[in-house]
């Protein structure tokens, strides 16, 4: 017997001693304070047993006569009782943690089958897509191919009306094909492969906003670029995220007398934040949930042009590379559009271990 058990074993006797002495709450109270620390001691439940034979064994010494061994045996009982109590309320403990843990694994799987499920509804939808947008195509070339034929040969044959209508049917089927290569786009963002490398997002910000001044023309404007943290990403689907960005802040900054286009950002721990902001027209925040879905845009065709894709595609390409994306803006106050990239030690670690 080692020394814990033998100091156990001596207290359980003398407290058990007293309780049939006594017989009151508190010397009972007594075997649940020993009950308990044996077990914080890691002592077992065999070990209890032990030692209240060795108690009970001290407590029949000498000659009691029958009657008074059974009072003695069953107030025993009720002392052993109470002893092993805290083991029985541990082991109760256990077995709602296993039952819980058996519950949350089989919650995990269950999430995990919803996960597979909806991807291969993803892949089915984007396939679906894919070739739906590509299938009309064909068609729609036909119809503007045989439209020009008719403006072409038979013009003259028509009277104002007639022209009217058919240069209408043709500036729709133009913004009908111009849908379907946006859809395109979407889907391709989504499909393409991607290539992660280290990419310098202040110089690609550079390259972007250049290659788009030169189609915006002559107007004012301040482009304003901060010192950014490298991004490790896929390079073009991240110039396709900037060039829809800074596309969108040119084009509703156009009514400004001066625009200025902001590029900043900061770099975290976790994730690395840019931004792109602009002191243009901006939007209400209630309609914030709707701009990066697809088709859904703000401001009239008349106004600004659009088929209202460009933030489907950047918050695509965001998502695809672990990040966020997230607006802010005000009527007649400008936005800010900002998405944020796991840094660079996160998506390593993603990469090795894609799971
Ligand atoms: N910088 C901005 N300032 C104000 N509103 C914006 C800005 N960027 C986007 N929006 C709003 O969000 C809508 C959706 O933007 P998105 O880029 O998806 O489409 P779009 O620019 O209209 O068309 P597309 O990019 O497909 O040519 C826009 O129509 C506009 O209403
Ligand atoms: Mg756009």
């Amino acid at each position: 017997m080692n020394d814990v058990l033998r100091g156990f074993t001596k207290e359980y006797a003398s407290s058990l001693q007293a309780y049939l002495a006594e017989r009151d709450e508190a010397a009972l109270l007594k075997a649940y304070e020993v009950g308990r620390r044996a077990l914080d001691q890691g002592l077992g439940i065999l070990d209890v047993a032990a030692m209240h034979r060795e108690g009970l064994a001290t407590a029949l010494t000498g000659s009691l006569a029958p009657e008074e061994c059974v009072r003695v045996a069953k107030g025993a009982s009720d002392f052993l009782m109470e002893s092993l109590s805290p083991f029985e309320m541990t082991q109760r403990g256990f077995r709602e943690a296993n039952l819980a843990l058996r519950a949350g694994r089989q919650a995990h799987d269950e999430i995990r089958r919803y996960a597979a499920q909806l991807e291969a509804a993803n892949k089915e939808l984007e396939a679906f897509a894919f070739s739906v947008s590509h299938d009309l195509r064909a068609p729609l070339r036909a119809v503007d191919g045989f439209a020009q034929v008719l403006e072409e040969g038979y013009a003259q044959k028509l009277d104002d009306e007639g022209r009217r209508c058919l240069g209408i049917l043709r500036a729709e089927n133009r913004r009908m094909g111009q849908l379907i290569d946006d859809l395109l786009a979407f889907s391709r963002a989504g499909r393409a492969a991607m290539k992660m490398v280290e990419v310098d997002m202040a110089g690609l910000a550079r390259s972007v906003f250049e290659d788009l001044r030169g189609a915006a023309g002559e107007r004012e404007i301040e482009f304003k670029l901060a010192e950014l943290a490298p991004a490790v990403g896929d390079r073009a689907l991240l110039r396709q995220v900037l060039t829809n960005l800074l596309s969108n802040a040119l084009k509703f900054t156009r009514r400004r007398p001066k625009a200025v286009i902001e590029v900043g950002g900061s770099a975290g721990h976790v994730e690395n934040v840019y931004c792109i902001r602009d002191n243009g027209v901006g939007f209400d925040m209630k309609y914030v949930q709707k701009l990066f879905g697809v088709f859904q845009r703000l401001h009239s065709q008349e106004e600004f042009e659009g088929t209202g894709v460009g933030l489907g595609i950047v918050q695509r390409i965001v998502h695809r590379h672990g990040g966020r994306v997230w607006a802010e803006g005000k009527v007649n106050g400008g936005a800010a559009f900002h998405f944020a990239l796991p840094n660079a030690g996160a998506t390593e670690e993603e990469a090795q271990d894609p799971d």
